[in-house]
């Protein structure tokens, strides 16, 4: 498989080609992608194919990115996501 490199919450990675970006958290122990609006509590991976909406992340800038469904590229940059995302 190609390796390609992302950005993870600021630091350079190595990732590979075709992987999720859940799959990619998992493999670098990061368990939670998001925290709920209300009371700020983590979530991260539950059903793994794109049903529940509980592992929401901010791909590239764009919030609400469902990290078990999208597959990482080339410097992409994924940034763990606090609530809804949306700037008040
Ligand atoms: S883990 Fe359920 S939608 Fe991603």
């Amino acid at each position: 498989m190609t390796q390609i490199r992302v950005i993870l919450n600021g630091e350079s990675i190595t990732s590979r080609e075709g992987q999720s970006v859940g799959a990619l958290l998992l493999e670098h122990e990061q368990r939670a992608t998001r925290t709920t609006r209300q009371n700020a509590r983590p979530r991260g991976m539950f059903c793994g194919i794109g049903i529940c909406f509980d592992c929401l992340i901010t791909i590239n800038g764009i919030t609400n990115q469902r990290a078990c469904v999208t597959n990482v590229e080339e410097g992409m940059t994924i940034q763990t996501q606090q609530g809804s995302g949306a700037i008040a």
